[in-house]
């Protein structure tokens, strides 16, 4: 989480100078603390451990005391001149510091007057009222805000830019492609998105769960597409879009995680339940689940599942609201929106794969395995790789992050009809039970 100090370039490069100057002084001043201890611990008497010892009772000791008090003496001379051409040189150090610290702080006015006013009220901090400070540990409230959010300020400006209390831009496709650059969750705003025209009382359930829902459920302005029937057509074109035939209820949605392939890829919802005790699944999310099915399927199971989906290439997350299900408008990069051991079951099909950066993926099942309870399920559906990836990168690391294996499926993806090297990997894990 960020803070506007943290935005504007410049006064941070000020900061880091200043941070070395500062460093800098420190190490003059304590240069010269450390002369003025040794300095002084030449003289003083009662510093037993390092002060000259008197001998009255031998002169020639007595003098060779003396002469070597004397030429400390002269030594001392040296070392205090030495200092105060130090100090002087601290002072103007000082000097240029405070010269600095004064201007970046100019710099800092002028960097929190750069943020409009929305952006800068949706950015925060905003002072709590007193006496509800000590529950929060802290005295001000920042809004969340992705960390993205930071290096693209001009577009954050742009999304900000709206009059309050009136309808937002049309901006739906720019909002979502700020979300996938790192600003997610974005700042919130203070306008109406536009309702759609002729809008409609959904379908009821559970009849909604099978139908498409009405073209007026939706704007369509972010759409090459204007209506479902569009959508689903689309599923002839050779253009491949994300998630192609989700739309079409009554095509290959219709048969899905019905069946239980024995052995092969695709497991049945139907098994995967039956591998734990009747009843104990009850709540889950499927992450990037498409046009819902999958929560479907398991609602018809009395299952509730959340489904996580981006809107790309089409209206995903009003559609599976239009099922009367669940959607969550979350990044594959976002942190689970759910508390430590909580979810029954995660499913994701096709969407972890190898897309995605090893180091985000593997922050990413640890978050999977974070939100399952003890005995929670993670049903891996069609993991894709190749066959060098799966055996050097994706095994261990899914090894590595602690889930039991329940089911283990690794085959070859045809690709009309030709083996390649490219394979899938599914598989049903389990959160130890401690
Ligand atoms: C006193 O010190 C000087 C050098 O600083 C040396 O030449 C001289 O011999 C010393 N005298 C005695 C009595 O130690
Ligand atoms: C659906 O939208 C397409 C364009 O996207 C249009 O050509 C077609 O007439 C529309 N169909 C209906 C039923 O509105
Ligand atoms: C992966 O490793 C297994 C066992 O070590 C081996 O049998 C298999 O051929 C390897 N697969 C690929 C695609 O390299």
């Amino acid at each position: 989480m960020g803070s506007i100090e943290e935005q504007p370039k410049r006064s941070i490069l000020t900061r880091n100078s200043i941070c070395s100057k500062l460093k800098i002084l420190l190490l003059v001043v304590s240069t010269n603390l450390l002369s003025l201890f040794l300095f002084s611990c030449t003289f003083d008497p009662k510093w037993s451990t390092c002060g000259p010892r008197i001998h009255a009772w031998n002169s020639a000791a007595l003098l060779h005391e003396l002469n070597a008090t004397r030429s400390d003496l002269s030594g001392s001379r040296t070392l205090a001149a030495d200092l105060q051409r130090r100090l002087a040189v601290t002072n103007s150090l000082l000097q240029t510091l405070l010269a600095e610290v004064s201007r970046a702080r100019e710099d800092d006015v002028a960097a929190a007057d750069e943020l409009s006013g929305e952006l800068k009220l949706a950015m925060g901090p905003h002072k709590l009222p007193l006496g509800f400070t000590s529950n929060l540990d802290t005295d001000e409230l920042y809004p969340a805000l992705g960390a993205g959010c930071f290096k693209f300020q001009d577009e954050l400006v742009e999304y900000m830019s709206y009059e309050v209390g009136e309808e937002c831009p049309s901006d739906d496709i720019f909002a979502q492609r700020l979300m996938l650059k790192g600003c997610e969750p974005l700042p919130r705003r203070r306008c109406h998105p536009r309702s759609p025209a002729g809008y409609i009382e959904p379908t009821p359930f559970p009849v909604s769960l099978w139908t498409t829902p009405p073209d007026t459920s939706i704007t369509w302005d972010a759409y090459t597409c204007k209506n479902y029937t569009c959508l689903i057509n689309r599923n002839k074109e050779k253009k491949s879009y994300d998630c192609k035939d989700c739309f079409d209820l009554n095509g290959r949605e219709k048969t899905r995680w019905l069946l239980d392939d024995a052995g092969g890829l695709s497991y049945g919802i139907d098994a995967v339940l039956a591998s734990k005790p009747r009843g104990t699944i009850r709540i889950g999310l499927d992450i990037g689940g498409g046009s819902g099915t999958f929560a479907a399927r398991m609602r018809e199971r009395k299952v509730t599942i959340v489904t996580s989906t981006m809107n790309f290439d089409g209206p995903f997350n009003s559609f599976i609201a239009g099922r009367g299900l669940v959607p969550l408008h979350i990044s594959i990069a976002h942190r689970l929106p759910f508390f430590d051991g909580t979810l029954d079951i995660v499913h994701s099909m096709h969407v972890l794969c190898n897309w995605i950066p090893d180091v985000v993926l593997e922050f990413a099942l640890y978050d999977i395995y974070r939100v399952l309870r003890p005995g929670g399920l993670f049903w891996l559906d069609h993991f894709f790789c190749t066959g060098a990836q799966l055996n050097a990168t994706y095994v261990p690391m899914l090894e590595g992050v602690g889930f039991k294996k329940l089911r283990w499926t690794t085959g070859r993806k045809l690709d009309r009809g030709v083996e390649k090297d490219e394979w899938y990997l599914s598989a049903l894990l389990e959160k130890p039970m401690t």
